[in-house]
C-alpha cells in the first residue's frame, strides 16, 4: 500500500486541469452493455473505479481497448452474471443491473451492501425494475432479476433522502429499450444522470428530461455505438476550489464547469471567496480571512454530499463556528476524528458536525477512510503546519487521477511512497 507524504504550507498557484467525471463514466460504460455496435470513450478518468467497471465488463463477455484515457468498447455481453468480486468492491458496479436486464431478459448482480459512509439500500432500484415489469429475488448476496421484456411505465422513485443517482441511472438505461413510454417521477437531477442521457440519446435512446425530476423514455428496439466525451468531474473541480481556499491561493481550474456547482460557489463567494467563471474553468482566488457559514447537504442543485468533508477542513480552520449537516449521507462523518487528529475542534452532534475553526492545523499521521474524506485530509495537509502522513490512499486512487502529480505542478510538496 501507499501513502501520501506532505509538507504543509507551500504557497499554491498556477493552473490545474480537472480530469473526466468519475461518476458519469461508471453508468455510461455500464450502458454500453445495451449494444453490440462500438463504443468509443473519451476523457474518461484513469482511476481504480473505472479501471474496475472495464474488468467487469470484460467479464460480461465485452472487448474493452484501453488507449490512455479513451476507451473503445466493442462486442456483446454473454453473461448475465457480475462478478462478486469485482462488484463488491465499488458501489457504482451495481449500474449493470439495468442494462444487464434489458439486454439479455436477465441480470445476477451482487449485492452492493454497506459502507463507511453510511447504509446504501437498493430498493429504489429495485422499485424501478419492478415497475418495468421484471421479477427480482435475492440468493446467496446476489440480486436475480429477470423480464423476458420490460414494458415502460410511470413510477416514482423518491426514496426518505431524496433521489437516487444510480437508481435514476439503471433505470433510465434499462428503459431505452422497454416496450412503450416510462416516465421517471423524482428522478436524479445530477450532472452525471444528464450525461447518461446525452450518451444514450448518441446511441439512438429517445429520452427527455434528463437533468430534471422528471425524465421520460420512449423505448427503441436497438441500440447504436456511438463516439463520446466524457464531461468534466464537478466534485474534483470542487475539492480544488475548497482546497485554493484552504491554501488562500490563486488558482485557475481548467475545465471546471462554473455551472455544475452553484451550491458551493455561492457558499465559497458568501464567506469571502472570490470564484469567476473564465470562459470554461474557474478562476479562484483568496487573499483574505474567511466567515464561517453553515451547510446542508442535499441532492442536486443542492450542496454535494461530495464535497461535504473537504468544506470541512476549510471550515476547520476558519475562525468561528460552522455548522454542517449531511442529509444524504447522515452518518458520512468519518472524517471528523482524523482532521482532529491534526488540531482541528470539530464535534458530532446527532446528523451535524460542529466546527470551531482553529488558527492552525498541524501535520499528523492520519488515515483515508472513504474517497472524500481522504481529499478533505490532503486539503488539511496542504495547510498544516509541518509534515502530514496520509494512509490508504487507494481511496484518493479511487477518485481522483494523478492528484500528486496536479499538485506538485501548483507548488505543493507531495510525495507517494511505499507504507
Ligand atoms: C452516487 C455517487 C456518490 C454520491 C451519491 C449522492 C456514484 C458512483 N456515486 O451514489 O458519490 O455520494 O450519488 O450524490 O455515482 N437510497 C435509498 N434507496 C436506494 C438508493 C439510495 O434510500 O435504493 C438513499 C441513499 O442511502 C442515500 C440517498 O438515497 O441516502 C442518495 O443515494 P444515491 O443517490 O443512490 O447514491 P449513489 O447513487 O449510490
Amino acid at each position: 500500500m501507499e501513502k501520501f507524504v506532505i509538507e504543509g504550507g507551500m504557497p499554491l498557484k498556477g493552473e490545474i486541469k480537472v480530469s473526466g467525471s468519475k461518476n458519469a463514466t461508471l453508468p455510461i460504460l455500464a450502458a454500453t452493455l445495451l449494444t453490440d455496435g462500438v463504443c468509443e470513450i473519451r476523457n474518461v478518468p484513469k482511476l481504480r473505479d473505472t479501471m474496475t467497471m472495464c474488468k467487469l465488463l470484460r467479464t460480461l463477455g465485452k472487448t474493452v481497448e484501453i488507449a490512455g484515457n479513451k476507451v473503445t468498447i466493442s462486442g456483446s455481453a454473454n453473461t448475465h452474471v457480475a462478478d462478486y468480486k469485482l462488484v463488491s468492491t465499488m458501489r457504482g458496479s451495481f449500474c449493470v443491473l439495468g442494462p444487464l436486464l434489458a439486454k439479455l431478459g436477465k441480470a445476477n448482480v451482487s449485492m452492493p451492501g454497506g459502507c463507511v459512509i453510511g447504509v446504501r439500500p437498493i430498493d429504489l432500484h429495485l422499485k424501478g425494475i419492478l415497475a418495468l415489469g421484471a421479477k427480482a429475488d435475492f440468493e446467496g448476496g446476489n440480486v436475480i432479476a429477470s423480464a423476458p421484456k420490460l414494458k415502460g411505465s410511470q413510477m416514482y422513485l423518491g426514496g426518505t433522502f431524496g433521489s437516487s443517482v444510480l437508481a435514476t441511472a439503471n433505470v433510465m438505461s434499462a428503459a431505452c429499450l422497454a416496450l412503450g413510454e416510462t416516465i421517471i417521477e423524482c428522478a436524479a437531477c445530477e450532472p452525471e444522470i444528464e450525461d447518461l442521457g446525452i450518451f444514450l440519446n448518441s446511441m439512438g435512446a429517445k429520452i427527455q428530461g434528463h437533468g430534471t425530476p422528471r425524465v421520460v423514455i420512449h423505448g427503441v428496439k436497438k441500440l447504436n455505438g456511438t463516439s463520446y466525451k466524457m464531461s468534466s468531474d464537478r466534485i474534483e473541480a470542487g475539492t480544488f476550489l475548497l482546497m485554493a481556499a484552504a491554501a488562500k491561493s490563486d488558482i485557475l481550474v481548467k475545465e471546471a464547469n462554473y455551472d455544475h456547482l452553484w451550491a458551493l460557489n455561492d457558499k465559497l463567494t458568501s464567506i469571502g471567496v472570490d470564484v469567476k467563471k473564465d470562459g470554461h474553468d474557474i478562476r479562484v482566488r483568496c487573499k483574505k480571512t474567511l466567515k464561517p457559514a453553515n451547510i446542508v447537504t442535499h441532492p442536486h442543485p443542492g450542496f454535494p454530499t461530495d464535497l461535504q468533508a473537504q468544506y470541512m477542513a476549510l471550515m476547520a480552520i476558519t475562525p468561528g463556528v460552522s455548522i454542517i449537516t449531511d442529509r444524504v449521507f447522515p452518518d458520512r462523518f468519518m472524517h471528523i476524528a482524523e482532521l482532529n487528529r491534526m488540531g482541528a475542534q470539530i464535534r458530532r452532534d446527532s446528523g451535524s458536525a460542529i466546527v470551531e475553526g482553529v488558527k492552525h492545523l498541524y501535520g499528523a499521521p492520519v488515515m483515508a477512510s472513504d474517497l472524500r474524506a481522504s481529499a478533505a485530509l490532503v486539503i488539511a495537509g496542504l495547510v498544516a503546519k509541518g509534515k502530514t502522513e496520509i494512509y490508504r490512499i487507494y481511496h484518493l486512487d479511487r477518485g481522483y487521477e494523478t492528484l500528486d502529480q496536479k499538485l506538485i505542478q501548483i507548488g505543493a510538496k507531495v510525495f507517494r511512497e511505499k507504507e
